[in-house]
Protein backbone atom coordinates (compact mmCIF):
# COMPACT_ATOMS: atom_id res chain seq x y z
CA UNK A 1 0.00 0.00 0.00
CA UNK A 2 2.72 2.75 1.39
CA UNK A 3 4.49 1.87 -1.95
CA UNK A 4 1.68 3.70 -3.85
CA UNK A 5 2.09 6.98 -2.10
CA UNK A 6 3.44 9.82 -4.51
CA UNK A 7 5.65 12.69 -2.69
CA UNK A 8 3.47 15.72 -2.00
CA UNK A 9 4.72 19.15 -3.32
CA UNK A 10 5.94 20.54 0.39
CA UNK A 11 4.74 23.81 1.99
CA UNK A 12 6.58 26.64 0.66
CA UNK A 13 6.60 28.97 3.64
CA UNK A 14 7.37 25.45 5.62
CA UNK A 15 10.48 24.70 3.74
CA UNK A 16 11.94 27.72 3.76
CA UNK A 17 11.50 27.97 7.53
CA UNK A 18 13.63 24.66 7.53
CA UNK A 19 16.56 25.86 4.92
CA UNK A 20 16.65 28.90 6.93
CA UNK A 21 17.26 26.72 10.26
CA UNK A 22 20.02 24.81 8.79
CA UNK A 23 21.81 27.60 7.27
CA UNK A 24 25.11 28.34 9.36
CA UNK A 25 25.96 31.73 8.49
CA UNK A 26 25.55 33.43 11.95
CA UNK A 27 24.49 37.09 10.03
CA UNK A 28 20.76 35.36 8.39
CA UNK A 29 18.03 37.42 8.62
CA UNK A 30 14.79 35.06 8.40
CA UNK A 31 11.96 36.93 7.00
CA UNK A 32 9.94 34.05 6.03
CA UNK A 33 7.12 32.16 8.34
CA UNK A 34 4.35 34.53 9.77
CA UNK A 35 5.38 34.17 13.35
CA UNK A 36 5.91 37.28 15.57
CA UNK A 37 9.10 37.59 17.02
CA UNK A 38 10.96 40.50 19.77
CA UNK A 39 14.30 42.29 18.63
CA UNK A 40 16.10 39.18 20.13
CA UNK A 41 14.91 36.81 17.80
CA UNK A 42 12.44 35.46 20.17
CA UNK A 43 8.78 34.33 19.82
CA UNK A 44 8.14 35.40 23.41
CA UNK A 45 4.87 33.63 25.38
CA UNK A 46 2.94 36.64 26.08
CA UNK A 47 2.88 38.18 30.02
CA UNK A 48 -0.96 37.48 30.31
CA UNK A 49 -1.05 34.18 28.77
CA UNK A 50 1.71 32.69 31.34
CA UNK A 51 -0.21 34.44 33.85
CA UNK A 52 -3.32 32.67 32.77
CA UNK A 53 -1.60 29.69 32.37
CA UNK A 54 -0.06 29.85 35.98
CA UNK A 55 -3.93 30.61 37.50
CA UNK A 56 -5.18 27.65 34.94
CA UNK A 57 -2.73 25.39 36.71
CA UNK A 58 -4.20 25.67 40.05
CA UNK A 59 -7.66 25.93 38.89
CA UNK A 60 -8.14 22.65 36.36
CA UNK A 61 -9.55 19.89 37.94
CA UNK A 62 -9.85 17.85 35.15
CA UNK A 63 -9.19 17.11 31.40
CA UNK A 64 -11.99 15.79 30.56
CA UNK A 65 -13.76 16.35 27.21
CA UNK A 66 -15.64 19.65 26.46
CA UNK A 67 -18.31 19.79 23.42
CA UNK A 68 -17.79 18.70 20.20
CA UNK A 69 -17.78 23.00 19.13
CA UNK A 70 -15.22 23.81 22.17
CA UNK A 71 -16.17 25.59 25.05
CA UNK A 72 -18.86 28.05 24.80
CA UNK A 73 -17.20 30.45 26.88
CA UNK A 74 -14.55 30.68 24.49
CA UNK A 75 -17.08 31.28 21.66
CA UNK A 76 -18.26 33.88 23.58
CA UNK A 77 -15.52 36.01 24.07
CA UNK A 78 -14.22 35.22 20.64
CA UNK A 79 -17.73 36.54 19.21
CA UNK A 80 -17.22 39.99 21.31
CA UNK A 81 -13.57 40.49 20.57
CA UNK A 82 -14.46 40.44 16.75
CA UNK A 83 -17.68 40.82 16.23
CA UNK A 84 -18.78 43.24 18.90
CA UNK A 85 -22.53 44.11 18.51
CA UNK A 86 -21.99 44.19 14.56
CA UNK A 87 -25.09 41.18 14.65
CA UNK A 88 -27.17 39.58 17.22
CA UNK A 89 -24.88 36.76 19.10
CA UNK A 90 -27.94 34.63 18.50
CA UNK A 91 -27.94 34.11 14.62
CA UNK A 92 -23.99 33.44 15.00
CA UNK A 93 -22.96 29.34 14.75
CA UNK A 94 -19.37 29.38 17.17
CA UNK A 95 -16.89 26.33 16.59
CA UNK A 96 -13.75 26.30 18.44
CA UNK A 97 -10.86 24.37 15.77
CA UNK A 98 -7.14 23.36 15.24
CA UNK A 99 -6.19 26.87 14.70
CA UNK A 100 -7.23 29.06 12.06
CA UNK A 101 -6.21 26.84 9.41
CA UNK A 102 -8.62 24.32 10.85
CA UNK A 103 -11.67 26.73 10.71
CA UNK A 104 -10.29 27.50 7.18
CA UNK A 105 -10.57 23.67 6.44
CA UNK A 106 -13.78 23.30 8.27
CA UNK A 107 -15.31 26.93 6.35
CA UNK A 108 -14.71 24.80 3.17
CA UNK A 109 -15.82 21.63 3.85
CA UNK A 110 -19.45 23.26 4.91
CA UNK A 111 -19.80 24.92 1.82
CA UNK A 112 -18.71 21.61 -0.10
CA UNK A 113 -21.76 20.58 2.00
CA UNK A 114 -23.72 23.04 1.26
CA UNK A 115 -23.51 24.03 -1.90
CA UNK A 116 -20.97 21.17 -4.20
CA UNK A 117 -20.92 23.59 -7.24
CA UNK A 118 -19.92 26.91 -5.48
CA UNK A 119 -16.68 28.64 -6.85
CA UNK A 120 -14.43 29.63 -3.99
CA UNK A 121 -12.87 33.30 -5.76
CA UNK A 122 -9.52 33.66 -4.05
CA UNK A 123 -7.44 36.45 -3.94
CA UNK A 124 -4.34 36.72 -6.37
CA UNK A 125 -1.97 35.97 -4.51
CA UNK A 126 -3.84 34.74 -1.02
CA UNK A 127 -1.88 32.56 1.48
CA UNK A 128 -0.89 29.24 -0.28
CA UNK A 129 -2.82 26.61 2.09
CA UNK A 130 -5.84 28.48 1.25
CA UNK A 131 -5.19 26.83 -2.29
CA UNK A 132 -3.51 24.27 -1.53
CA UNK A 133 -6.45 22.62 0.85
CA UNK A 134 -8.88 24.26 -1.86
CA UNK A 135 -7.29 21.44 -3.95
CA UNK A 136 -7.09 18.76 -1.96
CA UNK A 137 -10.66 19.04 -1.45
CA UNK A 138 -11.58 18.86 -4.76
CA UNK A 139 -13.14 22.38 -4.99
CA UNK A 140 -13.17 24.99 -7.66
CA UNK A 141 -11.14 27.90 -6.87
CA UNK A 142 -10.99 31.35 -8.90
CA UNK A 143 -8.11 33.69 -8.30
CA UNK A 144 -9.58 37.81 -8.56
CA UNK A 145 -7.03 40.20 -9.31
CA UNK A 146 -5.54 41.94 -5.50
CA UNK A 147 -2.21 43.11 -5.85
CA UNK A 148 -1.14 46.21 -8.22
CA UNK A 149 2.82 45.11 -8.26
CA UNK A 150 3.17 48.75 -10.20
CA UNK A 151 2.25 50.34 -7.06
CA UNK A 152 2.00 47.43 -4.23
CA UNK A 153 -1.32 48.46 -3.02
CA UNK A 154 -4.40 46.93 -3.77
CA UNK A 155 -5.82 46.75 -7.81
CA UNK A 156 -8.95 48.00 -6.84
CA UNK A 157 -10.26 48.09 -10.43
CA UNK A 158 -8.85 44.75 -11.15
CA UNK A 159 -10.53 42.95 -7.53
CA UNK A 160 -13.89 44.66 -8.92
CA UNK A 161 -13.89 43.71 -12.64
CA UNK A 162 -13.52 39.87 -11.42
CA UNK A 163 -15.64 40.17 -8.75
CA UNK A 164 -18.46 41.25 -11.30
CA UNK A 165 -17.80 37.52 -12.82
CA UNK A 166 -19.02 36.13 -9.26
CA UNK A 167 -21.91 34.18 -9.24
CA UNK A 168 -24.95 33.66 -6.88
CA UNK A 169 -23.76 31.31 -4.49
CA UNK A 170 -20.00 31.12 -4.99
CA UNK A 171 -18.07 32.15 -2.11
CA UNK A 172 -15.64 35.36 -2.21
CA UNK A 173 -12.85 34.55 0.85
CA UNK A 174 -11.19 38.04 1.67
CA UNK A 175 -8.77 38.73 4.40
CA UNK A 176 -10.13 40.57 7.10
CA UNK A 177 -7.16 42.75 7.89
CA UNK A 178 -3.19 42.45 7.20
CA UNK A 179 -3.21 40.71 3.81
CA UNK A 180 -1.33 37.51 3.86
CA UNK A 181 1.07 37.80 1.69
CA UNK A 182 1.33 41.27 0.17
CA UNK A 183 0.61 43.76 3.55
CA UNK A 184 -2.21 45.46 0.82
CA UNK A 185 -5.29 45.98 2.39
CA UNK A 186 -9.00 47.55 1.23
CA UNK A 187 -10.00 50.71 3.11
CA UNK A 188 -13.56 50.80 4.31
CA UNK A 189 -14.80 52.47 1.72
CA UNK A 190 -13.58 50.05 -0.49
CA UNK A 191 -14.67 46.86 1.49
CA UNK A 192 -18.34 48.91 1.27
CA UNK A 193 -18.33 48.20 -2.42
CA UNK A 194 -17.28 44.89 -2.34
CA UNK A 195 -19.96 43.91 -0.40
CA UNK A 196 -22.55 45.78 -2.42
CA UNK A 197 -21.21 44.09 -5.21
CA UNK A 198 -21.41 40.24 -3.38
CA UNK A 199 -24.85 41.48 -2.11
CA UNK A 200 -26.15 42.02 -5.39
CA UNK A 201 -25.12 38.18 -6.99
CA UNK A 202 -25.90 36.91 -3.75
CA UNK A 203 -22.50 35.54 -3.57
CA UNK A 204 -21.48 34.43 0.05
CA UNK A 205 -18.13 36.33 1.93
CA UNK A 206 -16.16 34.24 3.88
CA UNK A 207 -13.77 36.15 6.33
CA UNK A 208 -9.76 34.95 7.46
CA UNK A 209 -8.75 36.65 9.78
CA UNK A 210 -5.86 35.98 11.39
CA UNK A 211 -3.98 38.91 12.16
CA UNK A 212 -6.63 41.20 14.76
CA UNK A 213 -4.55 43.79 16.18
CA UNK A 214 -1.17 43.40 13.97
CA UNK A 215 -2.31 46.30 11.83
CA UNK A 216 -4.43 49.42 12.65
CA UNK A 217 -5.03 48.57 16.59
CA UNK A 218 -7.34 45.67 17.69
CA UNK A 219 -11.07 47.46 17.12
CA UNK A 220 -9.59 48.62 13.56
CA UNK A 221 -8.73 45.37 12.27
CA UNK A 222 -11.76 43.79 13.05
CA UNK A 223 -14.15 46.99 11.26
CA UNK A 224 -13.80 45.43 8.07
CA UNK A 225 -14.87 42.22 9.46
CA UNK A 226 -17.91 43.93 11.42
CA UNK A 227 -19.09 45.36 8.35
CA UNK A 228 -19.27 42.34 6.28
CA UNK A 229 -21.06 40.47 8.79
CA UNK A 230 -23.51 43.23 8.99
CA UNK A 231 -24.46 44.09 5.70
CA UNK A 232 -24.99 40.57 3.72
CA UNK A 233 -27.50 37.73 4.99
CA UNK A 234 -24.91 35.20 5.38
CA UNK A 235 -20.88 34.61 5.59
CA UNK A 236 -18.56 32.57 7.38
CA UNK A 237 -15.55 33.53 9.42
CA UNK A 238 -12.57 32.07 10.17
CA UNK A 239 -10.27 33.06 13.11
CA UNK A 240 -7.20 32.70 14.46
CA UNK A 241 -5.85 33.35 17.75
CA UNK A 242 -2.14 32.12 16.85
CA UNK A 243 -0.75 35.02 16.47
CA UNK A 244 -2.73 38.19 18.77
CA UNK A 245 -2.33 35.77 21.94
CA UNK A 246 1.18 34.39 20.50
CA UNK A 247 -0.04 30.72 21.09
CA UNK A 248 0.58 29.05 17.57
CA UNK A 249 1.30 25.54 19.05
CA UNK A 250 -1.65 25.86 20.92
CA UNK A 251 -4.14 25.61 17.95
CA UNK A 252 -6.58 27.67 18.62
CA UNK A 253 -9.28 28.99 16.10
CA UNK A 254 -12.97 29.02 15.30
CA UNK A 255 -14.98 29.28 12.34
CA UNK A 256 -18.14 30.99 12.87
CA UNK A 257 -21.16 31.22 10.57
CA UNK A 258 -23.42 33.69 10.52
CA UNK A 259 -26.91 33.63 9.26
CA UNK A 260 -29.74 35.88 8.49
CA UNK A 261 -32.01 35.32 11.34
CA UNK A 262 -32.23 32.91 14.49
CA UNK A 263 -34.19 30.27 13.14
CA UNK A 264 -30.93 29.09 10.70
CA UNK A 265 -28.26 29.10 13.85
CA UNK A 266 -29.29 25.82 15.25
CA UNK A 267 -29.00 23.76 12.23
CA UNK A 268 -25.60 25.54 11.51
CA UNK A 269 -24.61 24.83 14.89
CA UNK A 270 -24.93 20.83 14.90
CA UNK A 271 -23.61 21.26 11.39
CA UNK A 272 -20.05 22.71 13.14
CA UNK A 273 -19.97 20.01 15.57
CA UNK A 274 -20.82 16.99 12.83
CA UNK A 275 -17.99 18.74 10.91
CA UNK A 276 -15.60 18.63 14.00
CA UNK A 277 -16.86 14.88 14.84
CA UNK A 278 -15.89 14.09 11.50
CA UNK A 279 -12.68 15.26 11.22
CA UNK A 280 -10.57 15.57 14.70
CA UNK A 281 -13.64 14.83 17.20
CA UNK A 282 -13.09 17.44 20.39
CA UNK A 283 -11.05 20.59 19.23
CA UNK A 284 -7.87 21.25 21.31
CA UNK A 285 -9.31 23.29 24.72
CA UNK A 286 -5.88 24.64 26.72
CA UNK A 287 -5.52 27.64 23.93
CA UNK A 288 -9.12 28.57 23.62
CA UNK A 289 -9.21 28.23 27.47
CA UNK A 290 -5.85 30.55 28.24
CA UNK A 291 -7.34 32.93 25.81
CA UNK A 292 -11.30 32.80 27.57
CA UNK A 293 -9.64 33.74 30.74
CA UNK A 294 -7.56 36.70 29.23
CA UNK A 295 -10.58 38.19 28.08
CA UNK A 296 -12.61 37.85 30.82
CA UNK A 297 -10.07 39.24 33.34
CA UNK A 298 -9.97 42.81 33.66
CA UNK A 299 -6.36 42.81 34.65
CA UNK A 300 -5.15 40.31 32.35
CA UNK A 301 -6.84 41.79 29.06
CA UNK A 302 -5.69 44.92 29.92
CA UNK A 303 -2.19 43.73 29.92
CA UNK A 304 -2.32 41.01 26.96
CA UNK A 305 -4.07 44.48 25.00
CA UNK A 306 -0.98 47.06 26.00
CA UNK A 307 1.62 43.87 25.13
CA UNK A 308 -0.28 43.52 21.63
CA UNK A 309 -0.38 47.12 21.25
CA UNK A 310 3.74 46.94 21.78
CA UNK A 311 4.05 44.25 19.17
CA UNK A 312 2.12 46.19 16.66
CA UNK A 313 3.64 49.49 17.13
CA UNK A 314 7.23 47.50 16.93
CA UNK A 315 6.63 46.41 13.55
CA UNK A 316 5.16 49.53 12.32
CA UNK A 317 8.29 50.84 13.53
CA UNK A 318 10.45 48.34 11.33
CA UNK A 319 8.30 49.66 8.36
CA UNK A 320 9.04 53.16 9.05
CA UNK A 321 12.69 52.37 9.38
CA UNK A 322 12.91 50.39 6.44
CA UNK A 323 10.99 52.54 3.95
CA UNK A 324 13.37 55.22 5.32
CA UNK A 325 16.59 53.09 4.84
CA UNK A 326 15.61 52.22 1.33
CA UNK A 327 14.61 56.28 0.49
CA UNK A 328 18.27 57.00 1.52
CA UNK A 329 20.08 54.12 0.20
CA UNK A 330 18.02 54.19 -3.28
CA UNK A 331 17.34 58.30 -3.54
CA UNK A 332 13.74 57.34 -4.49
CA UNK A 333 10.48 56.73 -2.62
CA UNK A 334 9.64 54.18 -4.51
CA UNK A 335 9.65 51.95 -1.28
CA UNK A 336 7.04 53.86 0.52
CA UNK A 337 4.23 51.42 0.06
CA UNK A 338 6.45 49.39 2.71
CA UNK A 339 5.01 52.05 5.48
CA UNK A 340 1.90 51.86 4.24
CA UNK A 341 1.18 48.56 4.62
CA UNK A 342 -0.14 46.73 7.23
CA UNK A 343 0.10 43.70 9.53
CA UNK A 344 3.49 41.30 9.47
CA UNK A 345 3.79 40.73 5.99
CA UNK A 346 5.18 42.98 2.59
CA UNK A 347 5.28 41.91 -0.54
CA UNK A 348 8.62 43.34 -2.02
CA UNK A 349 7.31 42.68 -5.61
CA UNK A 350 10.80 41.17 -6.59
CA UNK A 351 11.42 38.65 -8.70
CA UNK A 352 12.09 35.11 -7.64
CA UNK A 353 15.83 35.41 -9.29
CA UNK A 354 16.01 38.41 -7.11
CA UNK A 355 14.45 36.46 -3.42
CA UNK A 356 17.38 33.48 -4.51
CA UNK A 357 20.25 36.10 -4.47
CA UNK A 358 18.81 37.79 -1.07
CA UNK A 359 19.18 34.04 0.42
CA UNK A 360 22.77 32.90 -1.81
CA UNK A 361 23.97 36.06 -1.47
CA UNK A 362 23.19 37.68 1.75
CA UNK A 363 21.51 34.74 3.75
CA UNK A 364 18.25 36.52 3.57
CA UNK A 365 15.38 34.07 3.54
CA UNK A 366 11.66 35.48 2.19
CA UNK A 367 9.05 33.39 0.73
CA UNK A 368 9.81 32.97 -3.21
CA UNK A 369 6.67 35.52 -4.01
CA UNK A 370 9.04 38.20 -1.92
CA UNK A 371 6.79 38.40 0.81
CA UNK A 372 8.90 39.03 3.87
CA UNK A 373 8.07 38.91 7.80
CA UNK A 374 8.58 42.31 8.49
CA UNK A 375 8.82 40.98 12.48
CA UNK A 376 11.86 39.19 11.32
CA UNK A 377 13.75 41.90 11.55
CA UNK A 378 15.42 44.41 14.15
CA UNK A 379 16.89 47.78 14.45
CA UNK A 380 20.32 46.43 13.28
CA UNK A 381 19.23 43.99 10.18
CA UNK A 382 17.09 46.86 9.10
CA UNK A 383 20.07 48.54 7.26
CA UNK A 384 21.72 45.34 6.65
CA UNK A 385 18.26 44.40 4.83
CA UNK A 386 17.73 47.51 2.72
CA UNK A 387 21.86 48.03 1.92
CA UNK A 388 20.90 44.26 0.14
CA UNK A 389 17.86 45.02 -1.70
CA UNK A 390 19.39 48.34 -3.20
CA UNK A 391 22.74 46.47 -4.08
CA UNK A 392 21.07 43.64 -5.92
CA UNK A 393 18.53 46.37 -8.00
CA UNK A 394 15.12 46.13 -6.93
C1 LIG B 1 2.31 32.12 7.36
O1 LIG B 1 1.62 32.52 6.43
O2 LIG B 1 3.56 32.14 7.34
C2 LIG B 1 1.63 31.64 8.62
O3 LIG B 1 0.27 31.73 8.50
C3 LIG B 1 2.10 30.31 9.02
C4 LIG B 1 1.62 29.21 8.13
O4 LIG B 1 1.06 28.25 8.65
O5 LIG B 1 1.81 29.28 6.91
Amino acid sequence: MFANLTAQPADKILALAKACREDERPTKIDLGVGVYKNAEGVTPVMRAVKKAEQQLWGLETTKSYVGLAGDPAFADVMFDLILSDAVDRGNVAVAATPGGTGAVRQAFELVKMANPDARVFVSNPTWPNHTSILNYLGMEHVPYRYFDSDTRGVDFDGLMADLKTVKAGDIVLLHGCCHNPTGANLNLTQWQIVVDILNEVGAIPMIDIAYQGFGDGLEEDALATRLVASSVPECLIAASCSKNFGIYRERTGLLMAVSADASQQGLNQDTLAFLNRQNFSFPPDHGARLVTMVLSDAELRMDWKAELEEVRLGMLGLREQLASELQRLSGSDRFGFLAQHRGMFSRLGTTPDMVEKLRADHGIYMVGDSRMNIAGLNAQSVPILAKAIVDIGV
